[in-house]
C-alpha cells in the first residue's frame, strides 16, 4: 500500500491525500482547479499571480486571477516578485479571495519575470528572498510556501541552500522542489536524488514537481523522495483522469464519450469565467490536450487525420456554441 491516500497538513491546512495539481501560468484558473479536484486533488495551487498587479489595484488581476469557486480548496495563490513592501500588500489583497495558503513563486525560468529580479532570480540574492517570504507571512496572516528550483545552472546549489533559509528564517511551512536547474527551463531529467536529500535535510514538508507525467512514475518518484506529496504540472493538462489513475481510483484510460463530456464541462466552465468570445478563445489551448486523450484510445475511429481535421475546426471557433457544435458532431459520431 502506498502513502498517496494518507492526508496530511501544510502548515495546519488538511490536505486529504498527497497529490496535488501543480501552479500553471494560462491556465491553472478556478475551474481548471475545480476540475482537478472533482477528480481526486488533495490541493491545488493558482497560476502565478503578479503581486504588482495586485498591488496596484489592476481590477483583472483581481477578479480574474483571484477568483475562487465555493467547492475548489484548499487552494493555494501563487504570487510572483521581488519586491518585500509590494508582496506584503499582495498577500493581504490574495488573502481576502478566500485562499488557505501563498504560495512563492522562486522557480520560473522565463526572462520577463527573471528581469524584475522574480522567478529564479531570487535564488541569487537569498537575504531579499527571505525577506519577500516574510513579508507574505506577514501580510497575508496566512501559511507561506515556495517553490523553487535547486538553482540556476547545473551544479549550483543556491535553491537547496535558500529552501533551508526560508524554512528556517522566514517560517515558511513547506517548500515544493522542481528538481531542474532554471537553465534547464522544463526540459531534461529531474534529479530525484537531490530532491530526496532535500526531503531529508528540510524541517518542512516537501512536495516535488517535474517529470510526473505517467501514474507509475509520479507513485515512484513520491517513495523514492520520501516526499510529503507530488504535484501534477503537464502530467494533468486536459488529463484531470491522472489524478484518479495516480490514486488507484482509476485503473484505464477515459472513454472517449467521458473525454467529450469533460472538454464539454470546460467549455461551459469558460462561459462562466469570460465573456462568450473571449471564452471561445481561450479555450483553443485547451483543445488539443483533450484530443490527445482520443489519441491514446486504442481504436479506429480517432486517426491522426481525423483527429487534426476536428482540432482545426475547434481551433476556427469563434463562440462556445460553434465549440459545442464541434463536440456534438463528434459525440453523434462514435454514438452510432
Ligand atoms: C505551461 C506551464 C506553465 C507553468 N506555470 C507555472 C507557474 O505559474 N508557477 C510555477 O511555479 N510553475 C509553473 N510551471 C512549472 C510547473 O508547475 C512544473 O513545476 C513543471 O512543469 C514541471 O512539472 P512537469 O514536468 O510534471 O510538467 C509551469 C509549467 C508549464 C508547462
Amino acid at each position: 500500500m502506498n502513502r498517496v491516500h494518507e492526508n496530511w497538513a501544510l502548515g495546519g491546512v488538511p490536505v486529504s491525500n498527497r497529490v496535488l495539481l501543480a501552479p500553471l501560468a494560462g491556465i491553472g484558473n478556478w475551474f481548471v482547479r475545480l476540475q482537478a479536484k472533482r477528480y481526486g486533488a488533495g490541493l491545488t495551487v493558482s497560476e502565478m499571480v503578479s503581486s504588482h498587479g495586485l498591488a496596484y489595484g489592476d481590477r483583472r488581476t483581481r477578479t480574474e486571477f483571484l477568483r475562487l469557486h465555493p467547492d475548489e480548496g484548499p487552494t493555494s495563490i501563487q504570487l510572483f516578485g521581488a519586491d518585500p513592501a509590494i508582496m506584503r500588500e499582495a498577500a493581504a489583497i490574495a488573502a481576502e479571495s478566500g485562499a488557505a495558503l501563498i504560495d512563492l513563486n522562486m522557480g520560473c525560468p522565463v526572462k520577463k519575470v527573471c528581469r524584475t529580479g522574480a522567478g529564479s532570480a531570487m535564488l541569487r540574492d537569498p537575504d531579499n528572498a527571505v525577506a519577500v517570504a516574510v513579508a507574505a507571512r506577514e501580510g497575508s496572516g496566512l501559511p507561506v510556501t515556495v517553490k523553487l528550483r535547486p538553482g540556476v545552472r547545473p551544479g549550483d546549489r543556491e535553491g537547496v541552500d535558500l529552501a533551508r533559509r526560508l524554512a528556517e528564517e522566514a517560517g515558511v511551512v513547506g517548500i515544493t522542489f522542481h528538481p531542474r536547474h532554471s537553465s534547464q527551463q522544463h526540459k531534461g531529467l529531474p534529479d530525484y536524488d537531490l530532491a530526496r536529500e532535500v526531503v531529508e535535510d528540510l524541517p518542512v514538508p516537501v512536495v516535488i514537481s517535474g517529470g510526473l507525467l505517467k501514474p507509475d512514475k509520479a507513485l515512484r518518484v513520491l517513495e523514492q523522495t520520501g516526499a510529503a506529496a507530488i504535484m501534477l504540472a503537464r502530467g494533468s493538462m486536459g488529463n484531470p483522469w491522472m489524478f484518479q489513475r495516480v490514486l488507484g481510483e482509476r485503473t484505464g484510460l477515459p472513454e472517449p464519450a467521458e473525454v467529450l463530456a469533460e472538454l464539454g464541462w470546460v467549455i461551459d466552465r469558460a462561459g462562466e469565467h469570460y465573456a462568450d468570445g473571449r471564452a471561445a478563445r481561450y479555450l483553443r489551448k485547451f483543445h488539443p490536450w483533450y484530443l490527445e486523450r482520443l489519441k491514446e484510445f486504442d481504436g479506429e475511429f480517432f486517426t491522426r487525420a481525423r483527429l487534426n481535421e476536428i482540432n482545426q475546426r475547434l481551433q476556427s471557433t469563434e463562440t462556445l456554441d460553434q465549440a459545442r457544435a464541434v463536440i456534438a458532431s463528434i459525440e453523434t459520431l462514435i454514438a452510432v
